[in-house]
């Protein structure tokens, strides 16, 4: 017996006033649809069908990568409507397990259970007891405390609004008793839809078990609606990422002031200050400090190195015992060799900087390939675009670079080289020797400095 896995994602989100359709705001830097699906895919042979509409073309080009079937719904007629578009897909012998791309933290162990809740010929139905009940369709239950159907809160009379068990949306169910029930649906309801959540008083009529089974935690089942609920998941999320972190050793400062977005793999007494944003993937060695308000992505810190306050690091590899920062900017193809230093305002941008060498100040190092042990002095920069094409500067080991030189590229700086303070390189400095251009000094004996116009005096 096969699973088919329905994403709904059609709708058009308008409480999140965006421009941007719902399912593709981003939870942890990731489509929340995309959410949805990860735990989907983690079920073994499912196969998936998202259903979109709004906007579909561009969550459908976004999410090009996701392994499933793509399938239109023009107008939003409910979400019964927007099952019924699948059906001519579905295997008949199928169970079919229905999600909603707006319900983004459910994971892959309760649909499992929900799975298994339907059996062969009942319904596993996901339902939640919730402090504030509202906005929600209200499970209904006979005397006997069985599950008797759904009423969406619109349709709702004062006593039914007032029950706490909600129904979260999600269900398993055979495809054959799906697709049976679905066509059976009307729209005659306060919002003229046709309620996907009818068909279980449906089942309930035909005598099919009906199986409520609550999910591992009230966060699984929440749905975004609204920007707020967003934020408040997204700090769900957060804490928990943080919680895991921090059982296998990490210290973070304060988990409430911490955001991953994508994947971290840390090491043993890696340090996290407060604010900080880890953004793809990161890789921290061990005894890595990460200092407070640092912004990280797809990023290899090796072992011991500090990462001072206030840097941006994107595309970067930083060698073991580096010190970065403050104020430091590293840009993709960084790539800073062991015990390397790289100071306040400096930018790197596809460079090299070799093993112990120091660009403490105020310097952009782009395209360039610096040796061991060299000091690059403050206001360094290298000159590697003329307008249309970017070019090279290669710097040998041991070498000095004097404060305010400017490196047109392409050019060379042999090993041991001294290049004077305020040079403009312009051709290849040779090893072992003091390469400088300067403008000879002169002072200009009883100049006077000019004073304030005395016309505009008055
Ligand atoms: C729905 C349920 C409600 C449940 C709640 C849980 C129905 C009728 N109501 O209400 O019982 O408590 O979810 O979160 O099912 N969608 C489509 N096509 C449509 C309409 C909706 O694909 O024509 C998709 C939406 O993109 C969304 C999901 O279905 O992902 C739910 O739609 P939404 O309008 O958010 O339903 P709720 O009012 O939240
Ligand atoms: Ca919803």
């Amino acid at each position: 017996m096969g699973l088919s896995v329905i994403i709904l994602a059609a709708g058009q989100g308008r409480r999140m006033r965006s421009r941007l359709p719902k399912a593709l705001h981003a939870l942890a830097g990731r489509p929340l649809l995309e959410h949805v699906y990860h735990s989907a895919a983690q079920l073994p042979r499912a196969r998936i069908y998202i259903v979109h509409g709004h906007g579909g073309e561009r969550v459908r080009e976004s999410l090009s990568a996701l392994k499933a079937e793509w399938i239109e719904q023009r107008q939003q007629l409910g979400t019964g409507h927007a099952v019924r578009q699948v059906l001519p897909q579905l295997k008949p012998g199928d169970t079919i397990l229905i999600l909603y791309g707006d319900v983004p933290l459910i994971t892959a162990h309760t649909l499992s259970r929900l799975v298994e809740a339907a059996g062969d010929r009942g319904v596993g139905l996901l339902t939640a007891t919730l402090n504030d009940p509202s906005g929600y369709g209200r499970i209904l239950r006979d005397d006997k405390g069985r599950v008797a159907g759904v009423v969406e809160e619109q349709d709702a009379d004062e006593a039914q609004r007032a029950i706490r068990e909600v129904n979260t949306g999600m269900m398993a169910l055979r495809c054959a008793d799906l697709a049976r029930w679905v066509s059976q649906l009307d729209n005659r309801n306060n919002q003229r839809e046709y309620y996907l959540t009818d068909i279980i008083a449906m089942a309930v009529k035909e005598g099919a078990p009906v199986a409520a089974i609550p999910p591992g935690s009230v966060y699984e089942v929440m749905g975004v609606n609204d920007r707020a609920q967003l934020a408040q998941l997204e700090r769900y999320y957060q804490m928990v990422q943080a919680q895991h972190l921090m059982q296998q050793g990490v210290t973070i400062v304060d988990p409430a002031r911490f955001d991953l977005r994508g994947e971290l793999e840390a090491g043993g007494d890696v340090f996290i200050d407060i604010n900080v944003v880890l953004e793809g993937r990161v890789c921290l060695g061990s005894n890595v400090r990460i200092e407070a308000n640092n912004v990280i992505r797809d990023a290899r810190i090796g072992d011991d190195a500090v990462i001072r306050p206030n840097c941006v690091i994107d595309g970067a590899v930083i060698g073991r015992g580096a010190r970065v920062g403050p104020f430091a900017r590293l840009r993709p193809g960084a790539v800073l060799a062991e015990d390397s230093r790289v100071g306040n305002f400096v930018e790197v941008k596809k460079s090299r900087i070799g093993r112990g060498s120091k660009v403490n100040h105020l310097s952009y190092v782009g395209d360039s390939e610096i040796g061991r042990d060299c000091n690059v002095g403050a206001g360094t920069i290298t000159c590697n675009y003329d307008g249309a094409n970017k070019h090279e500067t290669i710097i040998g080991d041991d070498v000095f670079i004097g404060s305010g030189t400017q490196l047109v590229a392409p050019v060379k700086v042999g090993d041991g080289a001294t290049v004077g303070a305020g040079t403009t390189l312009t051709r290849d400095a040779p090893p072992g020797q003091l390469t400088l251009s300067r403008a000879p000094q002169r002072s200009v004996r009883g100049w006077k400095r000019p004073g304030k116009n005395s016309a505009k005096k008055k």
